[in-house]
């Protein structure tokens, strides 16, 4: 085959290799693609310098493209289906969304549709070495397979409640108080299963910043399990840290991961050109 994959760590990340990059634009290249963002949840193209047009067309060839935020932005790319990544306030207005992204989370996990297969990140400016802006991965389905068997028993048929208002907790103080109410009161709220049976067989944990309790339980207890189940899948043995140099193109398996950028500041100038592929797959325990 005209492109190779490198394994970065033992239970995640593989590396593109290509010789020509018109052979990464076919519909057997993609589904060799997806197929390895599956296996390997994070799959990183060094410096592939994609423009907006070729990420959408990359992002068709693997899947249905799905618009995913980007309400608030004033955006200066032609195609709302890309998001601009940005703490830029001329584009951001509103950088609540963004700041939460300094904490582990799924993306589209309290909307009411399958959660995006995955997301694809450009990188159209990396921030200066040592001013954070990294993003780190941490697979949910090498974290489930090495639970201990007696805590996966344990997890069976728990379910949690997800919402925006939880993910959002961590970063209240920094909304201005004039919309903090509004914004933390949008209402969306969703509950799934803990563990995820995916239609694979495989299964994952559907954990992160939006799950706020499990059901049934005394709210800090839940919580503090969620919190638990997040350090264990956060270790080192089942999370990568990419750091980004401008050009490189990152796709993860949105469903069997957790993923937060390393806080960075607007004045690092960091940008990223984001597209979503839809879910094909509700939650389902
Ligand atoms: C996102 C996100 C991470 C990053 O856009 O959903 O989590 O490193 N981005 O910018
Ligand atoms: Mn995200």
């Amino acid at each position: 085959m005209a492109i190779r994959f490198e394994n970065i760590k033992e239970f995640i990340g593989s590396r593109v290799v290509w010789d020509d990059r018109a052979d990464l634009f076919t519909p057997e290249a993609a589904a060799a693609i997806r197929a390895k963002v599956e296996e390997r949840t994070v799959v990183v193209f060094p410096e592939l310098n994609l423009t907006d047009d070729e990420q959408l067309q990359f992002t068709e060839l693997m899947g249905e493209r799905q618009r995913l935020t980007g309400r608030f932005n004033k955006q200066e790319v032609e195609n709302d289906d890309v998001y601009q990544v940005t703490l830029d306030p001329k584009i951001n207005p509103q950088p609540e969304y963004v700041l939460g992204t300094f904490f582990w989370h799924m993306d589209g996990i309290t909307v009411d549709a399958p959660p995006p297969f995955a997301t694809l990140l450009s990188c159209r400016i990396a921030p200066a070495a040592g001013m954070g802006g990294e993003t780190e991965f941490a697979s949910t389905y090498a974290a489930y397979e090495g639970l201990p068997e007696e805590e996966k028993q344990a997890l069976e048929g728990m379910r949690a409640v997800h919402s925006v208002k939880a993910s959002l907790s961590p970063i209240a103080d920094a909304i201005p108080e004039k919309h903090r109410d509004k914004v933390l009161n949008i209402g969306l709220v969703k509950e799934h299963p803990l563990v995820w049976t995916h239609e694979s067989g495989r299964k994952s944990m559907v954990i992160g910043t939006t799950a706020d309790h499990i059901v049934g339980q005394e709210i800090p207890a839940g919580r503090a399990m969620l919190i638990r189940l997040q350090e264990w899948a956060a270790q080192p043995a089942y999370s990568l840290r990419h750091k980004w140099t401008e050009g490189d193109f990152v796709i993860w398996d949105n469903t069997g991961a957790m993923h937060r950028a390393i806080p960075y500041d607007k004045s690092t100038g960091r940008m990223m050109h984001r597209t979503s592929i839809a879910g094909t797959e509700t939650v389902a325990a």
